[in-house]
């Protein structure tokens, strides 16, 4: 059965995006207040509570919903995956495919309304974090779970010094006192490799670079030692020799503490680089899941297949612009009931319209969630 046109998609439950070609989508209306322009969430380091046998991290079947104007957006459909010490995962989706949302629900950063958590489990070190009252929840964030924010000017206030900024949660929380925080807040700037700290520590946002402002943040989420950083495109706005040496850093700081690192981003070299396995995302749902070779080299999705198609070539042209994926990725106003791929998809059947494809074991960690999947498809032709 040909794939069905976006025209006929858009008569049954899903609309097309909204952002077609914008860089993210703006996450800053549905951020809770408390944590707009504030680094409070920053506080002091702890692992009590969490195991080293079990995973570190894990998430289980989270859903999130969005009320909007228009209607309820299910952004966030039945996600799961887990981390452990010292690993890193990177999650990879086009624009609007629900990777900041998740990110942002697990440690519940967005408002309620108009954002809704429907379900799921958080599990830290085996404590749900979906069941913490917002007290509890403060005390976790920074302290258990560092956030490195997509947009810096989000977590950054430009009418405080860096330095304030970094030692208010030290001060806080840690019970610092101000010759000690500020001590530490220069140590934290040289450890994330501004150089002439001393002196920097008394500057304000605008006075740094943009990649700079990048590594005030690093240190802003590594301030308390987190078990694990959530990095939500950390490189997105830097130039390629600047991202270079963030990707540098975050490795050294990974191996030097022991974090489980979660990498959202677009870039899909940057995740061959970095990841030990790679969480594929497509309308709010996890699609494919696997150690990095073995997905790079097999992709088993027809869209991690065609988003891997959008990579640049090694040795191409500098300019070489990324072949898009035709079509564009669905906005659900309902949980999705069949593939939401379908539209965009030339391996779909009817199977593909009738039923939810769930995630089932490949081999060696891999999973997938198409009826269809190529390795599939290329054993039996
Ligand atoms: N401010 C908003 N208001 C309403 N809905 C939103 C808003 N921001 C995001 N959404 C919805 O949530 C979905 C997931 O968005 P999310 O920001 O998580 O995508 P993303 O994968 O992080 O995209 P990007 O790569 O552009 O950052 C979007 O498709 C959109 O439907
Ligand atoms: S289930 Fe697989 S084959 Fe079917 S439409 Fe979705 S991605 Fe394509
Ligand atoms: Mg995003």
């Amino acid at each position: 059965m040909p794939p069905r046109g976006l025209a006929s998609e858009r008569n049954n439950h899903w609309l097309p995006h909204p952002y077609p070609g914008v860089g993210f989508t703006d996450l800053r209306p549905l951020l809770k207040e408390t944590d707009k322009m504030s680094n409070s969430h920053l506080e002091k380091p702890t692992t009590a509570g969490i195991h080293a046998s079990a995973p570190l991290f894990e998430v289980r079947d989270l859903e999130t919903v969005i009320h909007t104007r228009s209607g309820t957006v299910h952004a966030v459909n039945s996600v799961s995956f887990e981390i452990n010490a010292g690993e890193t995962l990177g999650v990879v989706g086009e624009s609007g495919s629900g990777k900041s949302v998740t990110m942002m629900s697990l440690i519940r950063l967005l408002a309620s309304p108009p954002v809704e958590l429907r379900g799921g489990q958080v599990l830290l070190g085996g404590e749900d974090l979906l069941k913490l009252d917002e007290g509890a929840l403060r005390d976790l964030r920074g302290k258990k779970v560092g956030f490195v924010f997509q947009d810096p000017m989000t977590s950054l206030n430009p009418v405080f010094t860096v330095g304030f900024q970094l030692m208010e949660p030290l001060r806080q929380h840690l019970g610092m006192s101000r010759r000690g925080a500020h001590d530490r807040a220069v140590e934290l700037l040289a450890l994330v490799g501004i150089p002439d700290p001393a002196r920097r520590v008394d500057e304000y946002p605008h006075q740094f670079s943009g990649g700079m402002r990048q590594r005030v943040m690093i240190a802003m989420a590594l301030a308390c030692d987190p078990a694990v950083l959530i990095a939500d495109e950390p490189t997105t706005a830097l130039d390629v020799t600047i991202q270079a040496q963030i990707i540098e850093l975050m490795r050294e700081l990974q191996s030097k503490l022991g974090m489980a690192v979660i990498w959202v981003t677009h870039d899909l070299n940057v995740v061959r680089e970095i990841a030990d396995r790679v969480l594929v995302m497509y309308a709010g749902q996890v699609i494919e899941h696997g150690p990095v070779d073995a997905l790079f080299a097999q992709p088993a999705h027809p869209y991690t297949r065609a988003l891997l198609a959008t990579m640049p070539r090694a040795g191409g042209a500098k300019q070489e612009r990324l072949r898009a994926i035709e079509g564009m990725p669905p906005i659900l106003t309902e949980a999705p009931q069949s593939c939401a791929f379908r539209a965009r998809c030339g391996h779909a059947r009817a199977r593909c319209a009738q039923e939810l494809p769930r995630r089932q074991p490949l081999s060696n960690g891999h999973d997938v969630a198409c009826h269809y999947p190529l390795r599939e498809v290329a054993e039996h032709v």
